[in-house]
């Protein structure tokens, strides 16, 4: 029996390009585990009225580690009008299966790192004021709350009238007041003092057992009071806990301006879940984009790791597939990493690192060209053929395994 049992969930589009890809590298690095194929995404809406099917919930629950692709959702009635004809209007409405999932296993820490490969095409460079750029080195970790905030999901266009009753009472609600209902739209903020005492807990620690320097929490407590303000306060008092690490403070739209300015300033992030979403959408644009965009979503026994690009599905259909799977490879280095398994999620890392210094093997993203069919005769690199150059410097190192500690960040 293998050691582990990982519950692969490629979903939609060109999640079923890259997993696969992501699952030989795992093979490679003789990762002792077992893949379980679980179903999610369009195809399951369509048919079962349901994007996350009870059966893929019980093998989750059941195993604790999944591996997801992407998936594609569409709004209300575009989804609606997509259901096979036995299941329309018997009153199935479209959820997104991540979101569903998140909360189903209360996968309340998102992790996302955003860390530059040195060599990478893409990498943020800044105009240097003699003359000339420089490319100042991205080593970024943000923690986002992934359960509470505004994607809760309490939210109504219509309120029902004891929501609006309650909102009367609120000196703040007087502009709104007369507003009629179906003009109304409302999506709550909601923090609870627990999650937000756990994801700024769990940033910290990160930091201390990575060596960062900082943690920046990143909200905007001037405005948002409360919530943000709830943040704010339990941040500052998990620092007390780790007294070698500084802990700042940033607002975010002041934060989306100066990550463009000193990214290099910034170590662990730490917000809420919309915040969150943002800031390290915004600090992945600096290290490669959406095809080096990795996050772990854990909980306190699940743990599903994934790309951080949705299914892509002008690319899907492509054959031979031309997306970036190094975006995938790293969401497997990332469950690597979770399970203790730090050597072999080093020999993927240090593998995908050196393509990219060596910069001969280049999909299309990385060389800034349009993608499509002609992305592979203007010389970019196919999603299986980056595969093969990763999975060749891994099969290097391991010939030579004195070689596997020459990280860069090492
Ligand atoms: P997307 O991430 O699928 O693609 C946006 C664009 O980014 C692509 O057209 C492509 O140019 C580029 N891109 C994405 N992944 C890439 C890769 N691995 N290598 C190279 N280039 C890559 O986002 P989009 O187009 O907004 O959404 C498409 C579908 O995916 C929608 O149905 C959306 O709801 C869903 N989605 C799902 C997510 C998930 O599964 N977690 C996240 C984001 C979107
Ligand atoms: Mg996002």
């Amino acid at each position: 029996m293998a050691r582990y049992t990982v519950v692969t969930m490629p979903g939609d589009g060109i999640g079923n390009q890259v997993l696969p890809e992501a699952l030989r590298l795992l093979k490679a690095v003789g990762f002792d585990a077992e893949y379980i194929h679980a179903a999610i995404g369009w195809e399951c809406w369509r048919n079962e009225g349901n994007a996350l099917p009870e059966r893929t919930v019980e093998l989750l629950a059941k195993h604790q580690l999944g591996l997801f692709g992407a998936i594609t959702s569409k709004p209300k009635k575009e989804a609606e009008a997509e259901l096979k004809p036995e299941l329309k209007g018997k009153g199935y409405s479209y959820f997104s299966p991540i979101v569903t999932m998140r909360q189903r296993f209360h996968l309340d820490t998102c992790i996302r790192p955003c860390i530059s490969f040195p060599g990478n095409p893409l990498n943020f460079i800044r105009k240097k004021s003699g003359g000339g750029f420089e490319e100042p080195i991205v080593n970024v970790v943000i923690f986002r709350q992934n359960t509470e905030g505004l994607y809760a999901g309490v939210e109504w266009t219509n309120p029902p009238e004891a929501v609006r009753a309650a909102l009367a009472t609120h000196p703040k609600f007087k502009p709104f007041a007369a507003t009629p209902g179906p003009d109304l739209a409302i999506s709550v903020r909601i923090i609870t003092r627990a999650a937000a005492r756990k994801i700024c807990q769990a940033a910290f620690e990160w930091a201390r057992k990575y060596g960062y320097k900082s943690v920046t929490i990143c909200e905007k407590p001037n405005v948002l009071r409360e919530t943000s303000g709830m943040m704010e306060d339990e941040a500052k008092a998990v620092a007390k806990q780790y007294p070698a690490i500084a802990l700042w403070s940033t607002n975010i739209d002041a934060q989306t301006m100066w990550l463009t300015k000193n990214p290099e300033d910034y170590a662990v992030v730490v917000a809420s879940n919309l915040f969150g979403d943002v800031i390290s959408d915004a600090f992945a644009g600096l290290v490669g984009g959406l095809g080096f965009a990795a996050s772990g979503n854990i909980g306190d026994e699940v743990a599903v790791f994934e790309p951080t690009h949705g299914s892509a599905p002008k690319y899907a259909e492509l054959d031979p597939p031309i997306v970036n799977p190094i975006a995938m490879f790293l969401s497997a280095v990332m469950l690597l990493e979770h399970v203790g398994e730090t050597e072999k999620a080093g020999r993927i890392r240090d593998a995908i690192a050196a393509v990219v210094k060596e910069g001969k093997v280049r999909t299309y993203d990385m060389m800034r060209i349009t993608g499509g069919a002609k992305a592979i005769s203007q010389g970019a690199a196919s999603t299986v053929q980056m595969t093969d150059a990763v999975l060749a410097k891994v099969e290097a190192v391991e010939d030579v395994p004195c070689a596997v500690s020459g990280r860069e960040s090492a």
